[in-house]
């Protein structure tokens, strides 16, 4: 038994809870938005294979990291970390990691408001029927006339921060709990059954290669122009994109894993909890890519078509399919939930801190850090529109393009390796040992290793390598 603490924002009341409120945070717009665009954008296969690969080397170490701290502190992350640098003899530099979660999540929930609000749109377009029999034309034109309108999309992330701060305000654990439990297995089911259709209507055989057939030369390459006559150049910015999004994805690097980590029972396995949640939420991105991209090569459509990607390939699905204006409806229901159970967390680290060391209550603590991200979300909604053109961009991106690149591709990378170099230098051994308790001695040695070696190394590798060290 390492320790009696017990969290003050309350507990997980057992270990399937804290699996299934983690696959909830885990699995969202990540998975079913940007795994599908980026993977187009950055050519299929290879990118593929170097995000599996950072999602097994570096991203299931560091989730156990981050879930063992969160209960070994049981507070927010960046009391936790302060917390245990002083019981680990540290220094109390360690709770930097902390804030600087609380910043990528502002930086992130501030695009991801905006982008679910997109799915809520889409919630009523597909109830209305406006996507019946429509083409890969008149699917983009919907979806243009949605990003274009500054209007229309202020209201659709409005809504969702509230949503998003309602919940966060009455404590996670009363929360979307109940609701994740038995909705995310549903999207599961769904997610089979518009694969089903890629199968049927779709160009599966090339969607299937595309994803899966790696062209290594690909890996350092990033293209751009239509995929018949593209340009390319030699970067390092594929494998940096693959990494952040193994982070983005499984939740990590900024504390909201260590928030939820804080609440779980003495008792649980901390290895079999994360093996759990990464094959869950891998699952669920790899089979939104073979649901999209057989349309996106049917319906004569760029697989690198960027952010839209998704909201103008499915419509086709959904506008063509037998009874598809129900099925799409409960479709943009269920990715609505997945991005709300995701967003929660998002924003989770920072109102803990202002609750555990601010004295606030939680509820206006939500309410202050969802206003300070709605505002923040204005420069998003922009993005798409006022601000889209060159002038108002900074290093050649749109503010929505910037913060998500700083948040995925810097800070959370960032966040998960100064997590890794905790856990593996700052604090003892027998720390990590008491909390993972892993029965086989060699199970815990294979991943002390690659916590204090393999996942920090292979971080710095991409971080040099994408700032043209070498
Ligand atoms: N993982 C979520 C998704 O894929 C997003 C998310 C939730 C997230 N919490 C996070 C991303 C913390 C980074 C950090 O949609």
């Amino acid at each position: 038994m390492s320790n009696q603490r017990v969290s003050m924002h309350g507990m997980w009341s057992s270990r399937t809870v804290f699996v299934m409120a983690t696959i909830g945070s885990a699995v969202g717009l990540g998975n079913i938005w940007k795994f599908p665009y980026i993977t187009g954008q950055y050519g299929g296969g290879a990118f593929v294979v170097v995000y599996l690969l950072c999602i097994a080397l570096i991203g299931i170490p560091i989730m156990m990291a981050e879930i063992l701290l969160g209960r070994r502190g049981r507070a927010s992350p960046i009391s936790t970390m302060g917390r245990l640098a002083r019981e680990e003899g540290s220094s109390p530099a360690w709770s930097l990691v902390g804030y600087s979660g609380v910043v990528a999540g502002f930086l992130i929930l501030s695009f991801y408001s905006v982008i679910a609000g997109w799915a809520l749109a889409y919630v009523f377009q597909t109830a209305g029927g406006a996507l019946n029999g429509v083409t890969g034309e008149s699917a983009a034109r919907l979806f243009g006339d949605l990003t274009g309108s500054p209007v229309q999309l202020m209201i659709w992330h409005s809504v969702f921060m509230l949503m998003t701060t309602m919940v966060v305000a009455r404590g996670v654990r009363q929360g979307l709990e109940r609701a994740v439990s038995v909705l995310m297995p549903v999207l599961f089911v769904m997610l089979l059954v518009m694969v089903g259709y890629a199968v049927v209507e779709g160009d599966f055989a090339r969607g299937f290669a595309f994803l899966f057939e790696a062209d290594f030369s690909r890996v350092f390459q990033l293209c751009t122009g239509p995929a018949a006559t593209p340009e390319c150049r030699f970067t390092g910015e594929p494998v940096l994109v693959a990494m952040g999004h193994a982070f983005f994805t499984l939740s990590l690097g900024m504390g909201a894993i260590m928030a939820y980590g804080a609440y779980v029972p003495e008792h649980a396995s901390i290895t079999g909890a994360t093996i759990t949640i990464a094959v869950a939420d891998t699952a669920v991105a790899l089979l939104a890519g073979l649901a999209i991209f057989p349309i996106v090569f049917a319906s004569g459509l760029e697989p690198a078509a960027g952010p839209g990607l998704i909201f103008q390939t499915l419509p086709i699905a959904f506008g063509n399919m037998p009874g598809g204006q129900w099925f799409g409806t409960m479709f943009f229901v269920l990715l609505v939930f997945a991005a709300w159970s995701s967003s929660i967390s998002i924003a989770e680290p920072a109102v803990a801190w202002l609750v555990d060391t601010r004295n606030w209550r939680r509820a206006p603590a939500a309410w202050l850090v969802g206003a300070l991200a709605w505002l923040l979300g204005i420069a998003s909604v922009l993005s798409f529109n006022i601000w889209s053109g060159e002038e108002y961009q900074v290093f050649g991106k749109t503010f929505f393009e910037l913060k998500d690149f700083l948040a995925s591709n810097v800070m959370l990378p960032l966040g998960g390796l100064l997590i890794a170099l905790f856990v593996g230098y700052g604090a003892a051994r027998h720390m990590a040992l008491e909390e993972l308790a892993i029965s086989r001695q060699r199970l815990f040695d294979a991943w002390w290793l690659v916590i204090r070696y393999v996942s920090p190394i292979g971080i710095a590798i991409v971080f040099l390598n994408s700032v043209g060290v070498f």
